[in-house]
């Protein structure tokens, strides 16, 4: 069995907001999402499959909380894990930092682990990114700011990419 876990970091609610709404895409249980505010490396150890998402801050910076999880992260073994990544952005005000929280967290996982869940950047409207690597985004962007009407079709095609591989 393929176990989920969502793990988010969120300071006003819109990551959050997108946490929920992918579980209930995916099957996934409350129980089995967690503000990275609260969570430690053990919980990270019980799935197979972990879907980790934070927002932007500042100017191209991690949210908050995961400032701290992110030490976490790296001292969990992912090596038999996937981790697919999601973030929310504000790809108008902040175009040359869109959502380059997703690209900080890409680049402590990468050589760890599997990364899934990667989204092309047709439709999108920014100027810079360090989520883009190869010129796809690293994982699911969103914009609940300005596109909030585009992020259900966002994810319910990214929710299917991460179906077919996990
Ligand atoms: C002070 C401030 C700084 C921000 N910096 C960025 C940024 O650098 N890049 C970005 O894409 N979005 C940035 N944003 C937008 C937030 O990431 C966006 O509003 C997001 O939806 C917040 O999600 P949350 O409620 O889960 O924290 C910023 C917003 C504020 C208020």
């Amino acid at each position: 069995m393929n176990k989920i876990g969502i793990f988010y970091g969120s300071s006003g609610g819109n990551t959050q907001g997108v946490a929920s709404r992918i579980a209930k895409k995916l099957g996934v249980a409350d129980n089995d999402i967690y503000d990275v505010a609260n969570a430690k490396s053990g919980n990270l150890t019980a799935y197979d499959t972990l879907l980790l998402g934070s927002s932007t801050w500042g100017l191209g910076d991690l949210q908050d909380d995961w400032e701290g999880f992110i030490g976490e992260v790296a001292k969990t073994d992912l090596s038999n894990k996937k981790v697919a990544l999601f973030g929310c952005g504000d790809s108008a005000s902040y175009c040359d930092t869109f959502c380059d929280a997703m690209g900080k967290i890409y680049r402590a996982v990468k050589d760890k682990t599997t990364v899934i869940g990667s989204v092309d950047t047709a439709g999108y409207s920014f100027d810079s990114s360090e989520a883009v690597v190869n010129g796809q985004f690293v994982g699911l962007a969103l914009d609940e700011d300005n596109e909030n009407q585009l992020t259900d079709d966002r994810i319910n095609a990214w929710v299917e990419i991460i179906k077919s591989a996990i």
